[in-house]
């Protein structure tokens, strides 16, 4: 179902200052979309959509730290992503660098605990150095994990749990007929995170864009026209009120 919200609607900054959050998701999924179209509007360049995405992302991470997230997703780069114009690629590339030089201090002081999902070995080098930099100055902690999707996708995600099951199986480590889903989900590389309870996605798109397509089988999705630089924290707010609300049966009847 569609949920717009106006900024009418949007809830008060003094709620969000203390948010009264008595159900709510442990793990959310963002994806972060309208940054091209937000530039568009006022006559900029894409990628000044992508850096004033950079900055409604910093918010978001602090606001779901601050309302006790256990764990937030937040699609960064796609599978699909490849195919925009080398340049775009180029400065999306480079924008993980550019967030954790100013960041980094920021997460360590929150005890937030960064992860990465999708194929990093495919990311160019300087890209890898600092997503290896950015996991390991924040490994020991045992705060909120902000776990960042970049060149990730769902289908390719499977397929690779596919590959490591089957060769866990060639090498005597797996039987074939004993394969439960609480295993699939350990090849994932979502393994060992929080089960997934809430979808968010701006910009007016109702899609899932290839993100966590396994772990969204009973997520609660949401969606809103605010386009993703828009964002901010009283939409979160309103997005996590509207979960609290949301009845969650899993095909059961109440
Ligand atoms: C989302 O914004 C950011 C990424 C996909 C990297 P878009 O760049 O898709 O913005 P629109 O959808 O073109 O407005
Ligand atoms: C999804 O947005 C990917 C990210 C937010 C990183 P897209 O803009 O790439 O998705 P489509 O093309 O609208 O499906
Ligand atoms: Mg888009």
């Amino acid at each position: 179902m569609f949920k717009g919200f106006g900024r009418s609607q949007r809830a008060s900054a003094a709620a969000v200052e203390q948010p009264a959050l008595d159900i709510k998701p442990r793990h959310i999924g963002l994806i972060m979309d309208g940054n091209g179209r937000w530039a568009q509007k006022r006559g900029l360049p894409r990628i000044a959509g992508h850096h004033a995405g950079m900055l409604a992302m910093r918010e978001a991470i602090r606001a779901c730290d601050d309302f006790g997230i256990e764990c937030v997703t937040l699609y960064a780069f796609s599978t699909e992503n490849w195919k925009r114009p080398p340049a775009e690629v180029d400065y999306l590339m480079r924008l993980p660098e550019q967030f954790f030089r100013s960041e980094i201090d920021e997460l360590v002081r929150r005890n937030a605990q960064i992860r990465f999902i999708g194929d990093i070995s495919r990311l160019p080098a300087h890209t890898q150095e600092t997503v290896r930099r950015a996991i390991q100055c924040t490994q020991h902690n045992t705060g909120m994990i902000v776990n960042f999707a970049l060149n990730y996708g769902g289908r390719m995600e499977i397929v690779a749990a596919m590959e490591r099951y089957a060769r866990e199986v060639m090498e005597g480590r797996a039987t074939v007929g004993q394969l439960t889903e609480a295993a699939c989900d350990r090849y994932l590389d979502t393994a060992g995170l929080p089960p997934l309870d809430l979808v968010i996605r701006t910009s007016g798109e109702i899609r899932l864009s290839n993100f966590l397509l396994w772990q969204a089988a009973y997520a609660e999705l949401w969606f809103t026209d605010v386009l993703w630089p828009d964002f901010t924290r009283e939409d979160l707010y309103q997005a996590i009120c509207d979960y609290a609300k949301r009845k969650r049966r899993f095909g059961a009847i109440e």
